[in-house]
């Protein structure tokens, strides 16, 4: 039976980061279902935000980072993580990594929605993502091995004790055993007909945790990026809101400036509020844009969007982008301590996958590269100091699923009825409508067979069904609005509602508690 120490499921820029980290007597095995370059981190536009301005204090990034999560964060850890990002930034430099500066040599510090301060760093103006996992997978050593096209279906349980995984390459089913088994899956954008997510982003770690009887929380809190590129009624990528840094403005066909008077940042308003009011122009009928001509050199800062332009046949030359809000990041998932450790032991979530509490409701622009980074390197720390060994494989399979259980949906239309139903607008209604759509697919019967005879496609979107059952019932709990959460039905913050968490375990009730 093969063995590792650490297994990571995923590689994007959380896993990397603590793959670099782990002591080089351990060894390590990183799956991915994809590639390397196949993930979201390579596509982050945005940069990393760290408070080292010299107007800039940690304090005033907590008092950003908090009004954007509408007061939902966890104060402590989201402290403690806005104080280690400077350290991080300065590490990055000191290995050599490069940030964009300016002709006086020092950082050019950019500014994004939420943020009363540039503060944000980025690498090849919107390319941070790619040159910030091109120099992780440099730092990476030989302790560590990436398996590419290895997709996990299963996470090994017994007596509340994770100690492996059971995974599918093209050509086998095998079992991997670790003491410490590491989700960093990402989110789960392609749950929605509009996303900026990667096609790879499906909400697997969500699933897997759920199916493993980890706790999750707050999965209603979803966060829909206002820009994404938008054609003939398709969303095509994003258009970084660093473009609003730089001066561009949202405008309808009129050229009305539609964030005028909305909020005192105006088109650098939090991102659910910019969203919502593209949302309610669109309902109106009015087409958005982004109004880019006062930008100067655009082609040359923004390297990105530019190519998306170019490959969808937007011209840049007239200076408007045709844009509409997506799904972008989700601010719930699995709950973790401040160490990354989920409630079974054995088994830890990072990056977008964990629920850490630094988001509250709604994810300041460019905090997320830097949870990645913090909160990864933490538990890299905290593993290098263990001396557990893992728990034997015991062999045990699940009952074999002879006949399918029932016909699964199209992908295509669980993302329309994600959009339609759970999206930036909810109520009651939608919600159980969804609720009982998703449940006709049986998905603990499913879930209680083995998986191994599926293909990884449908056990996919097994994992999608699960995962978008997960938000429906969460977003029904919630009865309230708050960040990237809106029920037309509830259409107000409560203040009873503040510091409840909505937390799912399986096979445990669904009641709201209050932590
Ligand atoms: C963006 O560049 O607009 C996205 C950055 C982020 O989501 O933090």
């Amino acid at each position: 039976m093969e063995r590792a120490d650490v297994i990571i499921v995923g590689s994007g820029v959380a896993a990397l980061q603590l793959a670099r980290h782990l002591s080089e007597d351990t060894n390590v095995i990183v799956f991915t279902k994809s590639d390397v370059s196949n993930g979201n981190s390579r596509y982050a536009q945005g940069g990393i935000a760290a408070a080292i301005g010299e107007e800039d204090h940690p304090f005033a990034h907590y008092l950003d980072t908090t009004e954007a999560g509408r007061y939902a964060n966890h104060s402590q850890t989201t402290l403690e993580m806005l104080r280690e990002a400077p350290g991080i930034i300065q590490e990055l430099i000191e290995e050599g990594f490069t940030c964009d500066r300016n002709q006086d040599g020092t950082i050019d510090l950019g500014r994004e929605g939420g943020h009363h301060q540039n503060r944000i760093v980025h690498s090849g103006g919107d390319q941070t993502g790619k040159r910030l996992m091109e120099h992780l997978q440099q730092q990476i050593r030989a302790n560590v091995e990436i398996r590419d096209h290895h997709f996990v279906y299963e996470l090994l349980v017994e007596n509340e004790v994770c100690y492996g995984v059971r995974y599918k390459t093209e050509y086998e089913t095998a079992v991997l055993t670790a003491p410490h088994i590491v989700l960093s899956t990402g989110g789960c954008g392609q749950l929605y007909a509009s996303t900026s997510n990667a096609p790879t982003i499906t909400g697997d770690g969500f699933a897997l945790a759920y199916e493993a009887g980890a706790e999750m929380t707050d999965m209603e809190f979803v966060q829909f990026h206002p820009t994404l590129l938008n054609v003939n009624g398709k969303t095509h990528g994003l258009v970084t809101e660093a473009v609003r840094g730089e001066g561009a403005v949202l405008v309808d066909e009129k050229g009305r400036r539609i964030m005028d008077g909305v909020h005192p940042l105006g088109d650098l308003a939090p991102r659910n509020v910019v969203a919502n009011t593209i949302y309610t122009e669109r309902e109106k009928g009015h087409t958005l844009y982004l109004d880019i001509r006062m930008i100067p050199q655009f082609e040359e800062r923004f390297p990105t969007v530019t190519a998306l332009c170019h490959r969808h046949d937007i011209s840049l030359s007239e200076g408007f982008i045709p844009v509409t809000p997506g799904c972008h990041f989700i601010m719930g998932g699995i709950t973790t301590d401040k160490i990354g450790r989920t409630s079974v032991t054995g088994l830890y979530a990072i990056g977008e996958a964990a629920c850490t509490g630094v988001h509250g409701a709604n994810r300041l622009a460019s905090n997320s590269l830097l949870e990645g980074m913090v909160f990864s390197k933490r538990l890299a720390g905290w593993i290098n100091e263990q001396k557990v060994s893992g728990i034997p494989y015991t062999g045990k399979n699940k009952p074999l699923l002879l006949d399918p259980i029932c016909d699964l949906p199209p992908r295509s239309l669980l993302q329309q009825k994600m959009m339609e139903n759970v999206g930036m607008v909810r109520d009651a209604k939608a919600l159980k409508k969804q609720k009982g759509w998703l449940e006709s697919f049986h998905l603990d019967q499913w879930f209680s067979f083995d998986l191994s005879l599926l293909t990884s496609k449908q056990v996919t979107t097994l994992f999608m069904l699960r995962t978008a059952w997960l938000m429906t019932v969460s977003a029904l709990e919630r009865e309230e609005s708050r960040g990237g959460h809106y029920r037309s039905d509830f259409p107000n913050e409560e203040t009873e509602w503040q510091q409840k968490q909505i937390v799912q375990e399986k096979r445990k009730s669904n009641e709201p508690i209050h932590l």
